[in-house]
């Protein structure tokens, strides 16, 4: 099989993202002499000793099948658990295992808005990345790095599930069951996209104005299908709720203004639209954190002042 023709049918996965004595139920390959060959059959265990003679070996990555792929997903998000409670494992590496599990989680409760069991994944996900941002500093700035640079739905639910959590962490006075709740609510913050016909989600050009008084909705049917689900509480609401709202009035769905909107709601719209302009989306490149903070700036009518400087204040860290 020539080289370009591996991902057709193989995905890459970093070496590091196989931890010691962990059950793998996926056949694994490597490369040998630019040819996928058969490294080990499912249902096996890797040790210690296995990883570092790969290293040994200079092998930095496997590959699986892609039709493993959710066997894969599912291995990433059990061990999650002990990844980020191991003090031995490097800050960006845990990033990097939180971020894919929680991109993962997402996926599936787009694919299943109205099940209970996506829902409950998501609560755990939070609770894992707010944890995270707790251990210290390091870990937001990696969260920051490895961010994805274009803009999906799913992605984008993660970048401010983060932010959101990690504003809040700043700004003190929230103890963690109120940073788990913001977190949820940033996480799930566009579900109600879920329910909106894909070809208005995805139109590459602009909505005409019917497409766009459906895509306004989508707080609202976010509210309704987490309710339905009776796992998330009233303050994650108010995220999904309130997104779009502008300090001055001038969003949506409600066109609340001030402090009408609720604390969770005004973290929301700050960090949902700087996410959007610092990816790439089909209409607009990617802008520079330094110049999406001016762009918030400009716009300052838009925001509660006060969280939109602190917000800049820790992006702008190096
Ligand atoms: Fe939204």
């Amino acid at each position: 099989m020539s080289e370009d023709r591996y991902e057709l049918y193989y995905i890459p996965v970093s070496l590091s993202k196989f931890r010691p004595y962990s059950f793998v139920d996926f056949d694994l390959f490597m490369k040998v002499r630019n040819k996928l060959v058969l490294y080990r059959n499912k249902n096996l265990t890797i040790t210690a000793e296995d990883i570092e003679k790969l290293k040994v070996n200079k092998v930095e990555t496997l590959y699986i099948k892609k039709t493993d792929r959710k066997k894969y997903r599912e291995y990433v998000e059990k061990n999650l658990e002990t990844i980020i409670k191991d003090p031995n494992i490097d800050t960006n590496i845990k990033a990097n295992y939180l971020y894919e599990s929680a991109v993962n989680v997402v996926e599936d409760i787009f694919n299943h808005p109205r099940s209970g069991e996506t829902i409950k994944r998501s609560k755990k996900i939070v609770n894992h990345t707010v944890d995270f941002i707790l251990s210290g500093p390091d870990a937001f700035v990696n969260l920051l790095q490895i961010r994805a640079h274009d803009y999906y739905t799913f992605t984008h639910s993660v970048n401010v599930c983060t932010f959101a959590v990690a504003l809040a962490n700043k700004l003190g006075n929230f103890d963690e069951k109120t940073l788990r709740e913001l977190g949820v609510g940033g996480l799930l913050h566009d579900l109600g996209k879920a329910v909106i016909d894909p070809k208005i989600i995805n139109k590459p050009a602009k909505l005409d104005p019917a497409e766009w008084k459906e895509m306004k909705k989508h707080p609202e049917y976010g509210v309704q299908i987490a309710k339905e689900s009776k796992l998330v509480s009233e303050q994650s609401l108010l995220i999904i709720a309130q997104h779009h709202e502008k300090f001055d009035g001038t969003g949506y769905p409600e066109g609340l203004s001030g402090n009408g909107i609720s604390l969770f709601g005004r973290i929301g719209t700050i960090v949902d639209i700087f996410d959007a302009i610092t990816t790439n989306r089909s209409y607009s490149k990617a802008r520079p954190p330094i110049e999406a903070a001016k762009f918030l700036l400009e716009h300052k009518e838009w925001f509660d002042e006060k969280l939109l400087k602190d917000f800049i204040k820790l992006i702008t860290v190096k």
